[in-house]
């Protein structure tokens, strides 16, 4: 294994996220240590990587300037957790979503670890509070949540506990940079994040359109991917809403009141029935039939997309 310039990062936990941040950090030239409880995960872990990385140069879309084969020379597997945070300058926990297996393993870490490296996790939900309650280095924790394929999806939802120090925040989000990421900053935990909150406002008022039959489960979907997705891929809402009149001042004085008309009918939180959960079910099978070889399928036309779609973004946003 090549050593690097730019330090070591330690994976904790080698599956689905554990090996995108692998790749992400051996694409930004950092020395990659995986861990695994199970030896056979980091196996597999190490041969996926191969695969991927490979796939990625052939398709012109590997990250960072070295080829397939310097990054490969990056990553290892470790099996003794002591050994491989030895001079670490970051740790990303991507253990299952369990609070008590999280807490022991930032437990154990803050057993092990000095006063510089940065324990940080990729959970998607579990409260900052909660997962580094009671730690020695708690300044030095931090939530660095990913989006799934995060290879193709480059947000990272940094949220801090209460206790984080400013310097952990500042350091993490110029990490994911350097990795070619795009780090945002949530400033005080909240439920969800700032992500699944938006994520699930809008799950929530497609699943009542749907429920009250205004509109179809498939027609639903078209009003994303062919309306507002296509916009959102490049700006967000509030910029939307500043473009789409001469100013977010104007936009308000012209649209708010007729916002407010809408918001109010807004239904309560759905329950998300079966028989609603039938129904969609019943027109998502029709595009993409239920079994793993169809959904696989799908998965990989997703993130082709999402391969493109990246590509495209670096052309018309140079950084
Ligand atoms: P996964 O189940 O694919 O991988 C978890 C890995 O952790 C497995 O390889 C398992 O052997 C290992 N592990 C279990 N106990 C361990 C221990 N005590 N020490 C070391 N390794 C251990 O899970 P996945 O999907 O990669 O999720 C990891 C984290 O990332 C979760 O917190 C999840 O919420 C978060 N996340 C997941 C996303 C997704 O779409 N899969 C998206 C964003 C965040």
């Amino acid at each position: 294994m090549a050593s690097s310039a730019a330090g070591c990062v330690v994976i904790v936990g080698s599956g689905v996220i554990g090996r995108s941040w692998a790749m992400l950090f051996a694409g930004g030239g950092f020395q990659v240590k995986l861990y695994d409880i199970e030896q056979r995960q980091i196996r597999n872990a190490l041969e996926h990587i191969r695969k991927e990385m490979k796939l990625l140069e052939q398709a012109g879309a590997l990250k960072g300037s070295l080829s397939a084969e310097e990054q490969l020379s990056l990553i290892s597997g470790c099996p003794n957790i002591q050994e491989a945070v030895e001079g670490a300058v970051h740790i990303q926990e991507c253990v299952p979503e369990d609070l008590e297996l999280k807490k022991k393993i930032f437990a154990q870490l803050d057993s092990i670890v000095d006063d510089r490296v940065i324990l940080s996790s990729s959970t998607s939900c579990l409260m900052p509070s909660k997962l580094f309650a009671g730690l020695v280095h708690v300044k030095q924790c931090i939530v660095a949540h990913p989006v799934n394929p995060p290879y193709y999806i480059p947000l990272v939802e940094l949220v801090p506990h209460p206790e984080t120090a400013p310097t952990t925040m500042d350091r993490t989000h110029a990490l994911m940079k350097k990795i070619g990421q795009c780090p945002m900053r949530v400033q005080k935990e909240v439920a969800g994040f700032v992500l699944n909150r938006l994520q699930y406002a809008v799950i929530s008022e497609a699943w009542r359109l749907v429920e009250e039959g205004i509109v179809s489960p498939s027609d639903l979907d078209l009003v994303m991917s062919e309306g507002l997705g296509m916009r959102y891929a490049f700006i967000g809402p509030l910029e939307t809403m500043h473009l789409n009149a001469e100013g977010m001042l104007s936009y308000c004085d012209r649209y708010s009141e007729g916002m407010k008309h809408v918001l109010k009918t807004f239904g309560p939180i759905p329950e998300f029935s079966r028989a609603t959960a039938k129904k969609v079910n019943q027109d998502m099978c029709m595009k993409v039939p239920d079994d793993p070889e169809h959904l696989a399928a799908r998965r990989q036309w997703r993130d082709e997309c999402l391969m493109r779609l990246a590509k495209l973004k670096s052309q018309v946003q140079p950084q």
